[in-house]
C-alpha cells in the first residue's frame, strides 16, 4: 500500500504527456502515476545510479517507453517534459534544482526551510499555485509552482503570512493546517524558553505571534 504522502502527491499531479521525477529513488510514485494513466510517459532521474536502477527494475517492463537519467537535477535530462516532481529533498537542494530553465511546472515537497523556499521560489520567477500541508506521521508541505512567462514577470507577490504559512493553507484552513499551527505553538514556545534575548529570540517570538494571529483570525 502506498503511503499517505505518496497518495497526496499523486492526487496533485495534472494529466500530462511527459513527466520527470527528479530524485526518483525507488520510483514508486512514478510507477503509480503511470499505472493510473496520469502521464503518458515518464522520465526518471536521480543523482545516484543505484537508486535509479531500483526505479528502472520496478518500471521498465510494464512501461518500456520510460527513460532514465543519472543526473544532478535536470542537468543531464535531454528529453522535453511538461511537469516535474521534486519530492523528499531538502529545501536548499530543491532550490538549486529549480535554477534549471527546463523546469516550467513542478510539484515540490521540501523537507525543510519552507519560509526560505517560498521566498526564493517567488524571486526565481515562479508563481505558487497551491501550497498545502498534509500529515503522514509528520507534517509535509506540498507546493505546486509554475514559472512565470515573460509577460507575467513577478505578478504574484505573496503576503508575509503566505510566505510563513502557505497561501492555500490560509485560504482553506484545513484541519491538518490548524493542527499543525497548534503543534508549532508548543514547539516554538519550547525553543523560545531555551533562547536568550537576541536576534533568534525575536525571530521565534515573531513566528509565535504570527501563528496566534492566524489561529485567532476568522474562518
Ligand atoms: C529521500 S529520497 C526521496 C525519494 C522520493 N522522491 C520521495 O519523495 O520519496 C531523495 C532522493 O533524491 C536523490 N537526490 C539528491 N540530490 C539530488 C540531485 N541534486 N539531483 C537528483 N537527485 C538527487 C537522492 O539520491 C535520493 O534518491
Amino acid at each position: 500500500m502506498l503511503s499517505k504522502r505518496f497518495e497526496e502527491i499523486i492526487s496533485r499531479i495534472p494529466k500530462c504527456k511527459t513527466m520527470l521525477d527528479i530524485g526518483c529513488d525507488h520510483g514508486k510514485v512514478t510507477y503509480e502515476i503511470l499505472k493510473r494513466g496520469i502521464c503518458e510517459k515518464a522520465l526518471l532521474s536521480d543523482i545516484s545510479e543505484p537508486s535509479l536502477l531500483k526505479a528502472k527494475i520496478l518500471i521498465e517492463e510494464e512501461f518500456p517507453n520510460s527513460q532514465y537519467f543519472v543526473s544532478d537535477g535536470a542537468k543531464s535530462v535531454t528529453e522535453h517534459f511538461d511537469f516535474c516532481i521534486i519530492a523528499g529533498m531538502g529545501g536548499q537542494e530543491i532550490l538549486k534544482i529549480l535554477q534549471s530553465n527546463k523546469i516550467k511546472n513542478a510539484l515540490i515537497q521540501p523537507m525543510n526551510n519552507l519560509v526560505f523556499v517560498r521566498n526564493q521560489v517567488q524571486d526565481m520567477g515562479f508563481m505558487i499555485v497551491t501550497d498545502e500541508i498534509i500529515f503522514d506521521e509528520r507534517y509535509y508541505n506540498i507546493i505546486k509552482i509554475q514559472r512565470n512567462t515573460e509577460f507575467q514577470a513577478n505578478t504574484q507577490q505573496l503576503s508575509e503570512n503566505e510566505i510563513y504559512f502557505g497561501k492555500t493553507n490560509l485560504e482553506k484552513r484545513s484541519d491538518e493546517f490548524i493542527a499543525y499551527l497548534k503543534f508549532q505553538i508548543r514547539v516554538q514556545n519550547d525553543i523560545l524558553k531555551s533562547l536568550s534575548k537576541g536576534e533568534k529570540y525575536n525571530e521565534v517570538a515573531k513566528y509565535i505571534s504570527k501563528i496566534n494571529e492566524v489561529l485567532n483570525s476568522e474562518d
